[in-house]
């Protein structure tokens, strides 16, 4: 059982690098963002709650993201283990994921914070882009699909971009992520599970790094 934690700002590459570690690792991929604009695609209450917090670009509440990971980590999937890609991002729900993992044995065995520099992410995030059929994620001058307008993946010629990628929610995203990340990768450190990789790599080396974390 292999069980990370991304850390990182908005566009850092969380998403990108947690696909190729599920991929090779054979373990899964619990992106926050994604399980919430799942939410609210379905239309349900939570999603409801979230959608405009989303829109604004703040944090949605601990109570709401910790049942959500509560029953998700309960899921026959997680069995090998899994990346969270979002999650923790405030103390309380790093706390809540402890206790969480304590009352089912299970530990974290690394935490990998993804370092960059912010301006670099605002271009990085109004230019991405993902397949509506498979997921894909793309961007427009920095991951392009190879034969342009059809997915590499699934071969779908259809894509989407995401309601708050826009430059002024991205610094919204910003703030909410710098206002809480220190703490929690002190709280990481002290635990000797933080180690970080260069995020401003390219996402090959990237990836090599981080391999060379998990071994
Ligand atoms: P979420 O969906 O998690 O968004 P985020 O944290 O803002 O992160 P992103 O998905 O935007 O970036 P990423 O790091 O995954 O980058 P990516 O790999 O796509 O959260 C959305 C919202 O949900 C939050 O604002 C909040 O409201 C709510 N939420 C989520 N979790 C929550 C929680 N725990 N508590 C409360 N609220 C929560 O890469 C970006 C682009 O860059 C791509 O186009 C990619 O191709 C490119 N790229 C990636 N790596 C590189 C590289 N090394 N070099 C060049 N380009 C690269």
């Amino acid at each position: 059982m292999l069980n990370l934690i991304l850390l990182g700002p908005p566009g850092a590459g969380k998403g990108t690098q947690a696909k190729l570690v599920q991929d090779k690792y054979k373990i899964v991929q619990l992106s926050i963002g994604d399980m919430l604009r799942a939410e609210v695609a379905a239309g349900s209450e939570l999603g409801r709650q979230a959608k405009q917090i989303m829109d604004a670009g703040a944090l949605v509440s601990d109570d709401l993201i910790v049942k959500m990971i509560t029953s998700r980590i309960a899921k026959p999937d997680c069995k090998n283990g899994f990346i969270f890609d979002g999650f923790p991002r405030t103390i309380p729900q790093a706390e809540a994921l402890d206790t969480m993992l304590k009352d089912s044995g299970i530990k974290i065995d690394h935490v990998v914070e993804m370092r960059v520099d912010d301006e670099a992410m605002v271009s990085r995030i109004t230019g991405r882009y993902t397949c509506a059929k498979c997921g894909a994620g793309y961007h427009d001058t920095l991951q392009a699909p190879k034969a342009g307008g059809i997915c590499d993946k699934c071969g779908g010629r259809e894509f989407t971009r995401r309601a708050d990628d826009n430059a002024e929610t991205v610094r919204t995203r910003l703030k909410a992520y710098h206002a809480h990340i220190a703490p929690i990768a002190g709280y990481y450190a002290k635990n000797g599970v933080l180690k970080g990789v260069d995020g401003m790599a390219p996402i090959p080396e990237v990836t090599r790094q981080i391999a060379a974390i998990l071994g």
